[in-house]
């Protein structure tokens, strides 16, 4: 079968909390999803990319709250840094909308009744921690106190501290009110359970047999189905969020409507273009979700389990990203070991593709990923400068000089095998979710483009033989071809550059792999040529570890006087910088 008659797919990213700015560690889904999207309309197929702003839950109330502005404000701040920042980086999603959005609430309200008139929800009544001094309920982070399975600090809705476990409402034990530090009592209260433990048996079938992408998701939620599951309470306490039908006085767990944002948000896409939504979530058009490794039982389990249950298409492939380690160190923004997309590297000046190139070629998709800076240096000096950056230039400048345009020749059957054996190793390796391998297929093919320049020495051969020393320079060219297609998912705002030097007209973006075997035309004149990389220098790397090490420094400081807390938040619970939260006081004063 044709790649190009492959059924449509939708790809989507999990989505990034709006309470926070964007750091390295949301890069590692994002960046390898946009790659994968890039590659599939290489090859022709259709694909839809989509993702939001998750907008809901309880950390996003506390910020607010803590920040004296309402939760909307909040988030229609963060939404727009990450919709800016993405476009930065060459990502470009078909929609990028919000949780908040009412289409959300409506597919929201569909599949809630749905679900419940399937008989898939039930009322329970249950212990709720409630602060008698604020006179509030108070659900998931709102309450803090130790950990029933191991004694811990935690938090409502997780064992942050200790054994990790996901903890039900009223399970906490020794409840503290997280806003007045005063202690909270239980009260009981009348909340809603979905029957998740009545999907097993279709989670273990789903699971073992239909359910693609990487295996390392695959096999937690097979294990955790295997352990048993238990249902799952799907209301809180909380006024800002999507209502529980019928009950003004509950919103649904943000973990329900945050998935329901990829259908809501491909509903925003299929309304723009005037195409239909229901081909990817009513019919079999194909679903794959790019997560964090971290949340991988709400995309494998809760996630299907619910579609299910409403009666809506199952996700094909759930590919999840192992974790980001800063300078050989956990990830930490308590701690200080944390890289900020903005502050630390793009307002740094760094070009948004050396990122890329990194995110995408440093290790395996699943393993943990570190980011060094003097490793970033390494990587892009001896490969990106010294392989792909000098093979372009040299080809480029030296046949602009000795020819202006593209000489007459002949494309060797040697070089384009070479050629062809590059674009199937890249889509072997992006079918199977392995960025590094496609990035290193690819980098063999410049290594071998630096080699054959290096043998036929045109320098030479330019002075004895102009015409056989065109044909060599034919041959590179092609290949300057070939890469920029081929590295365009990689590196694409580069690589447009590289595509105008070589004088070609045509949208380096919709341009498909199989142009790559299309012999360049000999005539074409050349652009000028300009360096592509530039070698990142010892005295900007030594700057920018000392700005991380002046972080880390700070970060220990505040720990010891007290004013930190030593507890690492999750992605979450990321806050304002002082900047962003003056300038919104400001508005708000
Ligand atoms: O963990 C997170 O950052 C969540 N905001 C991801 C939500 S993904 C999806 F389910 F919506
Ligand atoms: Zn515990």
């Amino acid at each position: 079968m044709p790649e190009s008659s492959r059924k449509p797919v939708l790809v989507t990213c999990g989505l990034p909390y709006a309470n926070g700015t964007a750091h390295i560690g949301h890069l590692r889904t994002y960046i390898p999803a946009d790659i994968f999207v890039r590659s599939l309309r290489k090859k022709g197929i259709e694909v839809t990319f989509v993702c939001g702003s998750d907008t809901h839950g309880t950390p996003i109330v506390v910020n607010a709250e803590e920040l004296g502005i309402t939760p909307k404000e909040l988030v229609e701040m963060y939404h727009k840094h990450f919709d800016e920042t993405f476009k930065q980086l060459g990502i470009y999603f078909d929609a990028f909308g919000t949780t908040d959005d009412p289409e959300n609430h409506n597919r929201t309200l569909d599949i809630v009744n749905k679900m419940i008139e399937k008989g898939y929800v039930y009322p329970k009544t249950i212990e709720i921690a409630y602060c008698p001094k604020c006179n509030r309920f108070l659900p998931d982070r709102y309450v803090e106190g130790s950990c029933p399975y191991c004694g811990e600090t935690a938090r409502g809705d997780e064992c942050d501290q200790g054994c990790g476990k996901h903890l039900e409402p009223g399970e906490l034990q020794n409840p503290i009110c997280a806003i007045c530090s005063g202690p909270a009592e239980y009260r009981q209260q009348e909340h809603f359970f979905f029957k998740l433990s009545e999907f097993s048996d279709y989670l273990m079938d789903y699971l073992s047999n239909d359910l693609g992408g990487t295996t390392n998701a695959r096999n937690y939620a097979l294990g955790w189905v295997k352990q048993g599951l238990t249902d799952w309470c799907i209301t809180r306490n909380l006024e800002w969020g999507i209502k529980f039908p019928g009950h003004e006085d509950l919103v649904v767990y943000v973990w329900v409507d945050a998935p329901i944002g990829y259908i809501a948000f491909t509903e925003e896409w299929a309304a723009k273009v005037g195409d239909s939504w229901e081909k990817y979530w009513k019919n079999d058009g194909e679903i794959v979700h790019f997560i964090g490794g971290d949340i991988t039982y709400h995309h494998c389990i809760f996630w299907p389990a619910m579609l299910k249950g409403a009666g809506y298409s199952v996700p094909t492939a759930v590919v999840a990203s192992g974790m980001v380690k800063i300078e050989d160190k956990k990830f930490s923004k308590t701690r200080g070991y944390v890289v900020w997309v903005g502050e630390d590297y793009l307002d740094q000046g760094f070009h948004p593709d050396l990122l890329r190139y990194y995110l995408a070629s440093y290790t395996s998709h699943t393993k943990e990923l570190n980011f060094s800076w003097h490793v970033l240096q390494e990587k892009i000096n001896t490969e990106l400068v010294a392989v792909l950056g000098n093979f372009l230039y040299r080809t480029i400048l030296f046949a602009s000089k000795n020819y202006g345009k593209v000489p007459e020749g002949e494309l060797e059957p040697e070089v384009k095998e070479e050629i062809e054996k590059a674009i199937n190793g890249v889509k072997v390796a992006i079918a199977d979710y392995e960025f590094k391998k496609a990035v290193d297929a690819a980098m063999a093919l410049a290594s071998l483009g630096n080699s054959y320049f290096q043998a036929q020495a045109p320098w030479k051969l330019v002075k004895e033989d102009k015409a056989a020393c065109g044909n060599v320079l034919y041959n590179c060219l092609h290949i300057s071809k070939a890469l920029g297609i081929i590295f365009e998912p990689v590196i694409p705002q580069t690589m447009e550059r590289a595509w105008k030097q070589l004088g070609q007209e045509e949208d380096l973006h919709t341009v498909q792999y199989s142009e790559a075997l299309v012999p360049i035309k000999a005539g074409t004149k050349l652009a000028k040529p300009e360096i592509l990389f530039t070698k990142l220098e010892d005295d900007l790397i030594g700057k920018m570890e000392e700005i991380a090490n002046q972080r880390i420094k700070a970060a220990n400081a505040k720990k010891y006087i007290g004013k930190g807390s030593e507890k690492e938040p999750s992605k979450s619970e990321g806050m304002l910088s002082a900047e962003e939260a003056t300038k919104l006081e400001k508005k708000n004063s």
